[in-house]
């Protein structure tokens, strides 16, 4: 195992009646002006924002509404928020979404004190924010588990550029599987198969020795499949929903990926084309991940094999390991098949004339795994996924 130093900052409040039973200690901790942050307004809709504000009320605070926050965020609407909150002098941010609210917000409370241009700082100069408002999120739409760490994903459109900026962790976080469930269904799969990514690529990153991070992982794999196959049965089914929100918060909260570095070479590549595109991430995801992992062969051959005895169930007798290998990326492509999800760009809606060269060209190459890309790979990976 690499060495590593565990300890989470973020603390957890998880089931239903969450935000009731502990906003108001949570919230007598922090100062009067509060950004209530939230994106298009399905909260308005589905009762959780008229609750929110009556705690908020009840609290004493004095509430400034920030609403608008997009799916797949924006560099201008980051600026947008921290601007409010400097003029209205912000104590305290309460994030109200799924991971694009989450990760905005992550944002906004680093820029909101900070003078210089936060993109600048740590892309140009390399360095990392230190100062933040304090902040609590509510998960209303899970999959991302952006609420369980400290990066952020947002696009410069500009730059062309959808990429992780370091931010705030969050004091805590509300994750009330109830708030979720109007959640339309085909964000609630593609959330769960963003989660499922999450574990691979980690499970993916050296060293590949397995380990006992590993094997958890598994369990999670295992754990988030049958869920939504369970929720494809019945979308308003709360256990099958309380386990996939937590298994989402599992896969980000740092305890898969102890003793490991990580791949995240298909986030990498859906990012980029995410900025190209606006799609959806785990749609984005579902179309890359079986074309990349068979570019991942013969070097994943062990890992993948792994992963079809212990994750899919595949019998190992009489098979070679290249053969379970590509056993796993044959079942992972036929469940995403099963479940809905876009199997390739024309499914995904993107248009034909993407610049696939571009996002090639602009993908962060991650390295972390068995098997580094060069762009010509990537590209050719993208062309395959028409
Ligand atoms: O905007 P509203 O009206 O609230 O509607 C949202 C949005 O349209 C809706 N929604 C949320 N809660 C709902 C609800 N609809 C009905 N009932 C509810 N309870 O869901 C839609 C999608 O929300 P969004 O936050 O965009 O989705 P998701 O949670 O998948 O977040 C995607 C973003 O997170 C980034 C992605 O790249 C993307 O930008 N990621 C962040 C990560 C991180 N920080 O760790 C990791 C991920 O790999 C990912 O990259
Ligand atoms: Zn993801």
């Amino acid at each position: 195992m690499n060495p590593f130093t565990y300890a989470y900052p973020v603390k957890t409040y998880f089931g239903k009646g969450a935000a009731a039973r502990t906003l108001p200690s949570e919230l007598a901790k922090v100062g009067p002006n509060v950004l209530l942050a939230y994106g298009g307004g399905s909260i308005k809709r589905n009762g959780i924002y008229a609750e929110l504000t009556q705690l908020l009320q009840a609290a004493g605070k004095t509430i400034i509404d920030f609403s608008g926050i997009m799916s797949n965020p924006t560099y201008a609407k980051v600026q947008e928020g921290a601007q409010l909150a400097r003029n209205q002098k912000i104590d305290f941010i309460l994030a109200v979404g799924g991971g694009s609210v989450i990760d905005c917000c992550k944002i906004i409370s680093a820029q909101a004190l900070l003078d210089e241009d936060i993109w600048d700082y740590e892309y140009s100069k390399k360095q990392i924010p230190n100062q933040f408002i304090p902040m609590g999120a509510v998960v209303t739409a899970f999959g991302t588990g952006a609420e369980m760490n400290n990066g952020a994903v947002i696009t410069h459109e500009a730059k062309k550029s959808k990429s992780p900026l370091t931010g705030s962790y969050y004091r805590f976080t509300i994750l009330d599987p109830a708030y979720t469930l109007t959640m339309p269904l085909e964000q609630v799969i593609s959330g769960a198969f963003d989660s499922l990514s999450h574990c691979m690529e980690t499970y993916m990153g050296n060293p590949r020795m397995i380990n006992l991070s590993d094997e958890i992982n598994e369990a999670c794999q295992r754990n988030i499949i049958r869920n939504i196959r369970q929720t494809l049965q019945n979308s308003q089914d709360i256990q099958a929903r309380s386990e996939l929100v937590w298994a989402a918060a599992m896969a980000e909260n740092g305890i898969l990926k102890i003793g490991k570095q990580g791949d995240f070479q298909c986030h990498m590549l859906e990012h980029q084309l995410g900025a190209y595109t606006n799609c959806n991430h785990g749609r984005g995801l579902a179309v890359l991940h079986p074309v990349l992992y068979r570019h991942y062969l013969p070097a994943a051959a062990a890992q993948f094999s792994r992963l079809a005895v212990e994750v899919w169930q595949v019998p190992d007798e009489g098979k070679s390991q290249e053969e379970l290998a590509d056993a796993f990326v044959e079942k992972l492509a036929a469940f995403i098949r099963e479940i809905g999800l876009p199997t390739n760009f024309r499914e995904l809606g993107i248009p034909a004339d993407t610049n696939l060269k571009a996002v090639a060209d602009s993908t962060i190459l991650t390295g972390g795994c068995c098997k580094t890309f060069s762009r010509e790979e990537l590209l050719k990976v993208l062309e395959e996924c028409k």
